[in-house]
């Protein structure tokens, strides 16, 4: 299939929280439509526009554009690209910009950026006169697939990533695929992991869409669109049903004990992207789900080849400059995860599509995967 790049009708996905409710846009060239979208949801607003400098430099302009096109007032509010964004210091300097900007509290502030400027704009938004609303304009594939939808916000702490933060459901997401063309292959690369991670999880036929058409959504047309819109709906279904992490959204970390770890034991460096590690952490819980019986090798080498494919790292050996060894990442996982009497929680899986949360897992047999997987 080559599917065409022009403009076709977006795709619509409400998330249904009640009076926190909000419509998840997905389409080609949807910011030109900003404008008019954020009029229709609050009339008469300003908006403060909150993104970092290298998104600034490909897509400020047009951003800004749309909404002088709607007669929308901006002010824009810069920080610099990376994950050190996600500190004290940069929180302060955004919340202190949007009240020198003037923004109110009938007013929006427009998070116009990947996960880092997402989760910081929406925790100074959460913060700010006690609460502003937020619109996302996500621009990788990860912000898109994940990190817009569900109003998980915030910051970093010094003891860890994402210890300082608030729920804060956004009133918009608008997802301009066209807006990904200009991200790094490397990193659009790393966003696909999640989106592998939706039909691993949960969804066997996305799955098998995703290992004949995943060319397509790496290529940008109507699979591209059609991928983020499957894994807006599943996210948007466990985050209705499960906003505060109860229990169900839980199946969204698939992958990510192992892949935290491991992030975190090659220093949240450059060596190992979030998503990588997430692609590493899924083909790892898989075998280590095929070890437990409770699937067929032949299941988990079908995960790891899809990701091997699309050249994600699937092997420890993959990462460049390896990993810690097996006490320092059992030190990690324990410290990721609630420990209770030696006891670990750890998504696994069923089959393709079927995974669960497994309160129990003994992490001395953790620890003896890991030591033959570091071999
Ligand atoms: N809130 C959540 O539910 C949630 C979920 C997953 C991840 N996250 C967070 O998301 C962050 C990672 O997000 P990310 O991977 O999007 O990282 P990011 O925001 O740092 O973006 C990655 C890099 O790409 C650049 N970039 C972004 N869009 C671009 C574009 N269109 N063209 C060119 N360059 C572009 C950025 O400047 C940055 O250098 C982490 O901090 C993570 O904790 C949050
Ligand atoms: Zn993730």
């Amino acid at each position: 299939m080559t599917a065409p790049l022009g403009q076709s009708k977006p795709i619509v996905v409400p998330v249904a929280l009640g009076a926190r409710s909000y419509d998840i846009v997905i389409g080609r060239e949807l910011l030109a439509s900003l404008g008019v979208r954020i009029k229709t949801l609050r009339p008469g607003a300003r908006v403060a526009i909150v993104t970092d400098e290298t998104v600034a430099a490909h897509h400020l302009a047009a951003t800004e554009t749309a909404l002088k096109a709607a007669g929308i007032d901006g002010a824009r509010i810069l920080v610099p690209a990376g994950e050190g964004s996600k500190s004290y210091a940069t929180f302060e300097k955004v919340c202190e910009a949007i009240i020198a900007a003037r923004v109110e509290r009938n007013d929006l502030i427009v998070a116009l950026g990947g996960g880092v400027i997402g989760d910081l704009a929406g925790f100074a938004a959460s913060c700010v006169r006690r609460g502003l609303d937020f619109v996302q304009v996500p621009t990788t594939l990860l912000a898109q697939v994940d990190s817009s939808v569900g109003g998980k916000t915030g910051i970093n702490s010094r003891q860890g990533k994402n210890l300082i933060g608030a729920f804060h459901q956004p009133a918009l997401v608008i997802a301009d695929t066209a807006l990904l063309d200009t991200l790094p292959k490397r990193e659009f690369r790393a966003g696909y992991a999640e989106v592998a991670k939706y039909g691993l999880l949960g969804d066997a036929a996305f799955f098998a869409w995703l290992e004949k058409n995943w060319q397509d959504v790496f290529a940008g047309g109507s699979a591209r669109e059609h991928a983020i819109a499957v894994c807006c709906r599943a996210k948007a279904g466990i985050v209705g049903r499960d906003e505060h992490e109860t229990g169900e959204r839980a199946l969204l970390n698939l992958g990510h004990t192992f892949g935290h770890a491991l992030e975190a034991g090659c220093g949240f460096s450059s060596r190992l992207l979030h998503g990588e590690a997430v692609a590493l952490g899924i083909a790892l819980a898989f075998e280590f789900s095929a070890k437990k019986g409770l699937i067929a090798a032949s299941d988990a080498a079908r995960a790891s080849t899809h990701l091997a494919a699309v050249s994600l790292p699937t092997q420890v050996k993959d990462v460049p400059g390896g990993v810690p060894p097996v006490d320092v990442l059992m030190d990690l996982i324990a410290q990721d995860k609630k420990v209770r009497r030696g006891s670990l929680t750890f998504i696994l899986v069923r089959g393709i599509g079927e995974a669960f949360i497994e309160k129990n897992v003994d992490a001395t047999e953790v620890r003896a995967f890991l030591t033959d997987k570091l071999k």
